[in-house]
């Protein structure tokens, strides 16, 4: 018997027994996106509270529910608060929940977040789609026995960021004459946010974004064979850049000031991809 496969399956039952909505997309909303609801037709919700053993946020101000619903006619569910590695759970109840909406129908899955400007080209306020990652510096969520029933034991990871959903995000901000930026995502596990020492390794290693989350959830999608994109809001630049210190309630304004062109954006995008 598999455990977190036993798990998984458990969780999915509640859910489906509480819900019936077949999505064809899968959104999680990272700071910045965490009114999104409002653009969507919200047709049920489920807060995690009621799934028997599915982690719940820790983080004050965290909201964490999934809500079921159409954005621009296209069935959605969206992911209202993640559960992050530094809250102490395994990385496997931290892809728990973006498992369940791939077992769920999902077949798109759109990840967001907000992240530190590790390339010094980068203003915070600035979009950036993540063409790729650097995940070494977490724990991988495929670890353990593998799911069979999900994907493959050694799964590629060459796009993990679909080529054709990363071109439509490219049409969507040139659509919306959204400047967009493009680069590598790294994940750091948190809480504590980077030395300018680790800063200055990672923009060395090709990081152009640096965060706490995103990685995990889009390579356990991956493995099941989800198509991903992802979106950063750099709220920051990370640390070391300027002469002051990071502060996660200017993470949060920060994120607030560009929440209306990246609702925007999401919006173009789950309506054309
Ligand atoms: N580092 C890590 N995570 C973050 C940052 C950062 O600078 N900004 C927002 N999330």
């Amino acid at each position: 018997m598999n455990q977190v496969y036993d798990k998984l399956m458990k969780c999915a039952e509640i859910v489906k027994a509480k819900s019936n909505f077949e999505p064809e997309t899968a959104l999680v909303l990272g700071s910045g996106l965490g009114e999104y609801a409002k653009n969507m037709d919200v047709k049920s919700e489920i807060p995690y509270s009621e799934i028997d053993g599915f982690p719940v946020s820790t983080v004050a101000g965290h909201d964490g529910r999934f809500l079921f619903g159409y954005v621009n006619g296209v069935p959605t569910v969206l992911m209202k608060g993640r559960v992050h590695f530094y809250e102490g759970y395994d990385m496997t109840d931290v892809v728990l929940p973006t498992r369940i909406m791939g077992l769920l129908g999902a077949k798109k899955l759109i990840l967001t977040n907000a992240a530190g400007g590790v390339n010094t080209s980068f203003k915070p306020g600035d979009l950036m789609m993540i063409t790729d990652h650097i995940s070494t510096f977490v724990k991988s969520p495929l670890i353990g026995k593998n799911i069979d029933e999900l994907g493959v034991r050694f799964p590629d990871m060459s796009h993990v960021y679909d080529p054709e959903l990363c071109d439509k995000i490219r049409a969507a901000a040139d659509k919306l004459g959204t400047k967009i930026r493009e680069g590598v995502y790294v994940q750091c596990t948190g809480p504590n946010y980077e030395t300018p020492a680790e800063i200055k390794m990672l923009r060395n290693l090709g990081a152009d974004a640096v965060g706490m989350s995103t990685v995990c959830e889009a390579m356990a999608a991956a493995h099941m064979g989800m198509k991903v994109c992802a979106v950063s809001c750099i709220t920051n630049m990370a640390a070391g850049i300027l002469d002051k210190p990071l502060d996660h309630k200017e993470v949060q304004e920060a994120a607030d000031l560009v929440k209306d062109k990246f609702e925007k954006l999401i919006t173009e995008v789950i309506s054309t991809i």
